[in-house]
């Protein structure tokens, strides 16, 4: 089983790449969170998100898999399966969702709400999906999980569920007058859900892997969203690396092969949290404008910023990261000058190289070295010896800095956009 997963803040291009290399595999597997991701995809002039589907859905012979490790809101399946309306997919065939999945319940939600107010000027910035407060449950014990709602019982744990989240919206004096009609749509997103392909997945997963079949696990969000190793706490609530595919979807750490890391020419962050590199300026306007840094899933514009070598080094390191993919290249085309942070400089004037806890806690200034950009359009490109050399020159500088060869570079959005080296 190959691993794909991105080495930043999240919304690498991870959708993208997934689609682009599906018709190599015979299984995509999501492993953790939830509706919280947006994987972007553009092919045939199309663009479309996908939140909580894998991005192997359009390829007709392909068996997408919602792995254990998920959070599954039904109500925002439903809907994301009745946006495909037109692609004719057969759901019947080509997905199956864990019956070990949890299910991301209404007040989950309001649950989210209620803690983003409380912790006021200090909030995470949540995408207020029911993220965190869904993964507590898991972790707490008490949570209902897809296969519950085939069970006589279900409504009786979902009722003691929703007591003591009842309970703890009063104490944060949070209001549940949403929550009936919020239910309504529950109650009916789970009777579309019933008719889905509902199973065992970590059978299919390892049956897939004993005859021969290849597997690509899709990570969601990035490395540095991690539970334990992003920058906490401003971070999501499951474990983002290669690590999570195993837990998130019953395989063995001995049957993980190629890890691909996907990582932007440049990075951005939604929502609060340190970010060594991030620009205020007039070169931070417009990175976001000609990315088109905006939340595939809020809206909200993302935080932008150059490179950080010694974070993307982290996050190769606790990955195990065998190939890299860099994304969003044509990006930096506006730029004559790109900067990549190679160091950190503490408050007490310290340099240092590492992503260490103190670097996540403090206002740990950039070091910079400058490279000359290729300030040229790459439209048409597709080919790698055809790259304007300056594009060359970053990626061989970035390849020996970070000690591992970057195969893939994207120059679009569109599937074709993309030169393998
Ligand atoms: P994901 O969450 O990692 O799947 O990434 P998102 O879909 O949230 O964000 C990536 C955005 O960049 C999407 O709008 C993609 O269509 C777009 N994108 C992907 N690759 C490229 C690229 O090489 N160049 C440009 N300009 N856009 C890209
Ligand atoms: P994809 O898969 C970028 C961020 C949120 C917030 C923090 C916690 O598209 O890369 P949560 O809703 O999980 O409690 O939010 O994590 N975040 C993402 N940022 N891409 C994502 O997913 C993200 N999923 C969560 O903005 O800062
Ligand atoms: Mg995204």
């Amino acid at each position: 089983m190959d691993v794909l997963l991105g080495l930043q803040w999240g919304d690498e291009g991870k959708g993208k790449i997934v689609d682009v290399l599906a018709p190599e595999y015979e299984l995509v597997a999501r492993f953790q969170g939830g509706p919280n991701a947006g994987h972007t995809l553009e092919f045939d002039g199309i663009k479309h998100v996908l939140h909580q589907i894998p991005s192997g859905i359009f390829r007709s012979n392909i068996l997408n898999i919602v792995g254990n490790g998920v959070v599954l809101d039904p109500i925002i399946f439903k809907k994301e399966i009745e946006g495909l309306g037109k692609f004719e997919i057969d759901y019947q065939k080509n997905l199956v969702i864990s019956k070990k999945a949890t299910i991301i319940i209404p007040s989950h939600k309001l649950l989210d709400a209620a803690y983003e107010k409380a912790k006021g000027d200090k909030k995470i910035g949540s995408t207020l999906k029911g993220i965190g407060p869904t993964y507590q449950d898991k972790i707490g014990r008490s949570a209902l999980r897809v296969g519950d709602i085939l069970s006589p019982e279900f409504d009786e744990k979902y009722n003691a569920l929703v007591a003591k989240h009842k309970t703890i919206l009063s104490f944060y004096d949070y209001p549940t007058d949403e929550l009936e009609g919020m239910e309504d749509q529950f109650f009916e997103a789970l009777e579309f859900l019933k008719t889905l392909n509902l199973i065992d997945s970590e059978y299919a997963v390892n049956e897939a892997l004993d005859a021969d079949k290849r597997i690509l696990a899709e990570g969601a969000q990035g490395s540095l969203l991690d539970v334990d190793f992003g920058s906490y706490p401003f971070v999501t609530s499951s474990t983002t690396m290669t690590a999570g595919a195993c837990t998130g979807l019953g395989v063995a750490p001995s049957k993980i092969g190629e890890v691909f890391g996907i990582f932007k020419a440049y990075c951005t962050r939604v929502g609060s949290g340190p970010f060594p590199t991030e620009l205020f300026d007039n070169d931070g306007e417009d990175m976001r404008k000609e990315g088109n840094e905006f939340g595939s899933t809020t809206g909200r514009p993302r935080r932008c910023g150059w490179l950080d070598l010694p974070a993307l080094r982290y996050s190769i390191m606790i990955n195990g990261v065998t190939q890299l993919f860099m994304m969003k290249a044509d990006v930096l085309n506006i730029f004559e000058e790109i900067k990549v942070c190679t160091h950190y400089e503490l408050p007490n004037g310290e340099r240092i190289d590492k992503l260490s806890f103190e670097v996540m806690q403090s206002e740990a200034k950039p070091v910079y070295e400058t490279l000359k950009g290729w300030n040229c359009s790459l439209k048409g490109i597709r080919d790698y010896e055809k790259f304007p050399q300056e594009l060359n020159a970053y990626v061989e500088f970035l390849e020996k800095e970070l000690n591992v060869p970057i195969k893939l570079v994207s120059i679009g959005p569109d599937r074709e956009q993309t030169i393998m080296r």
